[in-house]
């Protein structure tokens, strides 16, 4: 899974028209700011708390200051995501002292983990809210507003706010997060996500199908299906299953998931994030290439480069399984793009196996990475068996190397394109300049161009010569 690292509200983005601010009073009696932290999971997850809050009468606000409720939804995956928002939650402490009536909420992962423990550690919380206990957090308000502290973190098995339809929070207009599945059955060693996020579930695949079209005809161009382990997707439709003439039911898998989101128009791309090397079958491979508009971009974490390393991490395939599922990738998809998570440091691990992870890097050449040093999690199956023994200065050391290794292979990767000619998907004007455009193509490379005298706009496809790269971005010009 993709971990953004904390990504506060971006002020560069303030002044955009985005529906769900609207502050308008009669419509909302109260306003609520929310920060996301942690993977595109939480940023989505804030989108439903978001659509939960506005039919209570709270409005969307950018501006702390002026809320009454403020939310942190948060992340435990290492260490120092907890450090962060511990730290943020002393400024929201600030805050409440100076405005009496102030709630502040802990929502999510840390939420999850730590429990009421939370509202010991950290006096001035009012509320503590697991992922699966969004829906009551109306109540828990109301019961915060009375002075009261409230915990609701219980885990379901069958959760999915398949019938919430998100509020697109932070929105280009363009690209939008679809989640697809909720928790995770997988049980590597390190993580500590099946505790925070609890069992495995599938949504519903016509609400699924049904959010992406909506999204399609109010002018959004990409969905990417979210979801811990995305290829373990599986729902059975149980109303089917229940006529007499299909008494199978109709079961969806992942592949058959992509082909009918695919299938909501050819101008609707789609992407999908965590793949499991695991789980990715031959036949969600199939589907990518039969559909121009499924994104030819697999982020596929290895975690480690070691047979060992993988057995003691509990990621059930070995060093040579990975590397006959990146050549079947190539070979079906001689273009498809393909990044990693990687773990660096983890217990045990010896100079040669390091080795081992910048050698599969170099084999697999990703395009992107996300490098990590192995952060201990209380609770983990790694915490309770294994000595975290690899000193911080070496975790430190041969995480620079990933890093560098990672750097030099990214702009091999983009050196390769030059020349070529990409469809671009117009996401918004570049970071740099509002003279040029910066978009993606298919692999998620992001391709900066500029606009010329053309009456192009965001949301349009385009096609894009590249002519020059730097480590991150592709440039390149328009085709007329
Ligand atoms: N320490 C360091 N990195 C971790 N990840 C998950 N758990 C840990 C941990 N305990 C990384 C993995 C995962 C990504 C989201 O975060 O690489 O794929
Ligand atoms: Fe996402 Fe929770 Fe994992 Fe953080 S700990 S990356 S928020 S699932």
């Amino acid at each position: 899974m993709l971990d953004l690292t904390a990504k506060v509200h971006d002020e560069s983005r303030q002044g955009e028209a985005y529906a769900p601010f609207v502050n308008d009073p009669t419509v909302y009696r109260k306003k609520f700011y929310i920060e996301s932290y942690g993977c595109q999971m939480n940023f989505s997850d804030s989108e439903i708390v978001a659509s939960i809050l506005n039919k209570e009468g709270y409005g969307a606000t950018r501006n702390a200051e002026e809320a009454d409720l403020v939310l942190l939804n948060t992340c435990s995956i290492r260490e120092k995501a907890e450090q962060t928002v511990r730290k943020r939650l002393t400024e929201f402490r600030k805050a409440k002292e100076s405005k009496p009536g102030l709630l502040v909420g802990v929502l999510g992962c840390m939420a999850e983990r730590l429990k009421a423990k939370f509202l010991e550690e950290e006096k001035l919380v009012d509320m503590v809210v697991g992922p699966d206990a969004y829906r009551s957090l109306p109540g828990l308000i109301e019961e915060a507003e009375t002075g009261q502290k409230t915990v609701n973190v219980l885990l379901s098995r069958d959760e999915t706010y398949a019938d919430i339809s998100p509020v697109r929070l932070e929105s280009n207009g363009v690209t939008a997060f679809v989640s697809i599945m909720r928790g995770c059955n997988n049980m590597c060693s390190f993580c500590v996500v099946p505790f925070t996020r609890g069992r495995e579930r599938s949504r519903d695949a016509f609400s699924i199908v049904a959010e992406a079209q909506d999204l399609f005809d109010r002018g959004f161009r990409e969905v990417t299906l979210l979801g811990q382990n995305v290829d373990s997707y599986y729902w059975v439709n149980e109303e089917a299953a229940a006529t007499v003439q299909n008494a199978a039911g109709e079961a969806v898998t992942f592949a058959k998931l992509l082909e009918m989101v695919a299938l909501v128009s050819p101008d609707l791309r789609v992407r999908f994030s965590t793949s499991h090397p695991k789980d990715i079958t031959e036949e969600v491979l199939l589907t990518m290439a039969k559909y121009e508009n499924i994104c030819k971009y697999i982020h596929l974490p290895v975690q480690s480069g070691n047979s060992r390393i993988l057995q003691l991490m509990n990621r059930t395939y070995t060093r040579e399984w990975y590397m006959a599922k990146v050549d079947q990738i190539k070979r079906i998809m001689p273009d498809c793009g393909i990044s990693a998570d990687i773990i660096t440091g983890f217990c045990t691990e010896t100079e040669e196996e390091h080795q081992e992870t910048l050698s599969i890097m170099e084999y697999s050449k990703y395009d992107y990475s996300f490098m990590f040093f192995y952060s201990e999690r209380p609770g983990t199956l790694a915490a309770r068996r294994y000595k975290d023994d690899i000193p911080e200065e070496v975790k430190k050391r041969r995480l620079q190397e990933i890093i560098t290794m990672q750097n030099r292979l990214s702009v091999e990767s983009n050196k390769l394109d030059i020349g070529q000619t990409y469809k671009v998907l117009i996401e918004g004007e570049s970071k740099r300049s509002d003279q040029d455009w910066m978009g993606r193509n298919s692999r998620n490379k992001a391709v900066v161009f500029a606009k010329g005298n053309s009456n192009y706009k965001k949301g349009d496809y385009v096609y894009v010569t590249i002519t020059d790269c730097t480590q991150g971005t592709l440039l390149g010009y328009l085709q007329q």
